[in-house]
Order: structure tokens, then sequence, then C-alpha cells
């Protein structure tokens, strides 16, 4: 490069510097939400874009790059060929078929299912040491059939699962007490989808836990309200899909949000699809599903025992159940 003249270097770069690089497959209304997250966040300082059509796929990387300018400094790659992702750190799979108005996540399996024989086999080799985050749906089913494939152990294969279902409870909390959504806590945990499961006992407000609150004010048990939020967070994505075809800009964030706590090992606790086996009696085979997961550096970390009533926990077990059925027509 005549552009500079070098400086003699006194020492090494140090071995212990942090090259992080992420990729992600399917260029789509997803993975480009994802990847321009990402961007702006500055969680990475390589990006590796891979889709099946290789038009859209250079016109993305392109458009990209041409904000360079506005943005810290990411190295941005784009191919059709799994080498482009060779020693990622975070893989974050969104490549496949997406619901048309009205129909299930459920409903895509077979499908995406065909498509991640094509695509995680080859991210795991080139990768061996990765972290894998599945977005693709049916996210859970889906985050399965990685965990098979890949053979990794189950803290390296994670599903963005009701991290994107908790953010929207949490926002019409928010909207509903005309607070900051970030001062709500709140959990829904099981599929990310029809049967998902609200944890009302873990909402609290500025730390005020809102169940409790309102029983001992002997406030007109809001109950009801509550229940409809979580129906309105389930219709969400229907409703978001009949309005604009897809969505987009929120599940960017909530994956950005987990590629952050993963990569700079934020321990922080999401509700994510992991392997769920043995955890809140659910003990019919092995299924992933969202619990509330410590996330670091090394995946999934741990997972919170927190108090279920007996209620949950058997919405729990029945959304488990739904999740085993679909999956025991795959044959893997
Ligand atoms: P999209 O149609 O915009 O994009 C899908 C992309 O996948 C396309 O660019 C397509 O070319 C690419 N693709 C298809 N086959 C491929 C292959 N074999 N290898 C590489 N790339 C391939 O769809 P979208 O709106 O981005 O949605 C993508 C997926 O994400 C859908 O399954 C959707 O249901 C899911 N999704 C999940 C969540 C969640 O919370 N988990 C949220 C939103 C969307
Ligand atoms: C969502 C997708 C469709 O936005 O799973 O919830």
């Amino acid at each position: 490069n005549a552009f500079f003249k070098p400086i003699e270097q006194t020492a090494p770069p140090s071995p212990t510097k942090r090259h992080t690089k992420i990729s992600v497959i399917g260029a789509g209304n997803v993975g480009m939400a994802i990847a321009q997250t990402i961007l702006t966040q500055d969680l990475a300082d390589e990006l590796a874009l891979v889709d099946a059509k290789p038009d859209k796929l250079r016109g993305e990387m392109l458009d990209l790059q041409h904000a360079a300018a506005f943005l810290p400094r990411t190295k941005i790659l784009a191919s059709v060929d799994y080498a482009v992702t060779a020693g990622s750190d975070l893989c974050i799979v969104t490549a496949g078929a997406r619901q048309i108005a009205d129909e299930s996540r459920l409903n895509l399996l077979q499908r995406n299912l065909t498509l991640f024989s094509a695509i995680i086999p080859p991210l795991a080799r080139y990768s061996p040491d990765t972290l894998l985050l599945i977005v693709s749906n049916p996210v859970d089913v889906l985050t399965y059939v990685a965990w098979k494939l890949s053979g990794f152990p189950s803290n390296r294969v994670i599903g963005s699962g009701t991290n994107l279902d908790s953010s929207r409870f949490r926002f019409l909390i928010a909207d509903h007490l005309d607070v900051n959504t970030q001062d709500v806590q709140a959990y829904i945990v099981g599929e990310h989808g029809d049967s998902s499961v609200a944890l009302w006992s873990s909402i609290s407000v500025g730390g005020v836990p809102v169940l409790s609150f309102l029983e001992k004010q002997q406030i007109a048990y809001e109950k009801e309200t509550l229940e409809s939020i979580h129906k309105e967070v389930i219709q969400s994505a229907y409703e978001v899909i009949h309005l604009k075809g897809y969505t987009s800009w929120a599940i960017g964030y909530s994956v950005a949000n987990l590629a952050r706590s993963l990569l700079r090992d934020q321990r922080r606790i999401h509700p994510v699809s992991v392997l769920a086996k043995g955890f809140y009696g659910i003990d019919g085979g092995e299924v992933f599903l969202s619990l509330p997961a410590l996330l670091g550096r090394g995946g999934v970390l741990g997972v919170t025992n927190a108090h279920l009533t007996e209620e949950e926990a058997q919405q729990l077990r029945d959304s488990a159940k739904t999740i085993l059925e679909v999956q025991s027509q795959l044959g893997i």
C-alpha cells in the first residue's frame, strides 16, 4: 500500500485483541434489519452475508458498504459460498420462507427444513467454534434441527424465541401504564408463536411487582386487561404481516440485543429458545423453547429458576407438547 509510509512496529499485536466476526445467513427483510442494527451498534469487526440470490446479495452488500462514512468501521463481505463465513464467532440464520397473511409459523416447517440441511452443515464446518442463533420460523423447531445438524453442544445453539414477544409484551404494558418500556420487566416464555406463555408473576414496573400491587391496593383486578395484552402480543406478528407483508425492525433490534449479550459476555437474562428438557417439568423429549436464560460468550450459561404458578407450568408443558408434536413428524 503506497499510500502509507509504514512505521516500524515495536511489539506484535496483542494476542488477546478481540476480532469479532458475525455471519448473517439470508439477506431478506429480517437478515438485513439485523445486519444494519449490528453495524449501527458496532457489534462486529467483520460482517459476512450469505444468500441464495447473488444479485440481491451483492446489491445489499454494496448499499451497506456505501454507508461506511457514517458508521463504525466494519468489514462487510458477501457471497453465495459459505467459505465467506469461515471463523465466525456468531452465525445468525434468517434464510427461508416467511408467513403470508394468516399463515401460522409452524406451517413453514417443511419448506425451511429442507433449506436448513443445506445451510447448517457448511456453517458448522467453516466455523466449528461459532455460536448459532436461529431466527427462521418456526424458530423453536428449527433451533432443534440446527442443534441436530450441527452436532454442537446445546449451549451453543440458541433460538431468538420469545425475546421479541417479551419486548412486544413490555411495550404494550408500558403503553397501558404510560411509562418507559425499559422500566417494565415481563417475560413471555414457551413457543415463539401461538402457544406462548405469559409469566404474570414476573411483571414488575420500576421494581414494583404488578400483580401483588394490584391485589394489595384492592384495585379491581386487571387480569383481564393483562390477558388481552397477551392476546395482542400473539396477534402482533399477524397484524404487522397483514399491514406490511413481513416483520423486520423489532426482530432486527431483538437479535442485535442478543448478539451483544453473547459476544460481549453481558451475562444478561433473555427469554430465548434453549434445550428445555429437564427444566420446569418438561420431560417429554428433546425440545427447544424459550425459557429465561443467562447469556454470555459461551452461549447459554444457565436457565433461571423462576417461580411459576401451577397454571403457568402447565401452559409451558402444553407449549412443549405442541412443539414436540410438530417435531415428531420430522424423522431426524
Ligand atoms: P425474506 O423472504 O425477505 O428473506 C428470506 C431470504 O432467504 C431471501 O433473501 C432468500 O433468498 C434467502 N434464502 C432462501 N433460501 C436460501 C438458502 N438456501 N440459502 C441462503 N439464503 C436463502 O423473508 P424474511 O422476512 O427476511 O423472513 C425470513 C425468516 O425469518 C422467515 O422464516 C420468517 O418467518 C422469520 N422471522 C422470524 C422471526 C422471529 O422472531 N424468529 C421474526 C421475523 C421473521
Ligand atoms: C414475528 C415473526 C413473524 O415477528 O415470527 O413474530
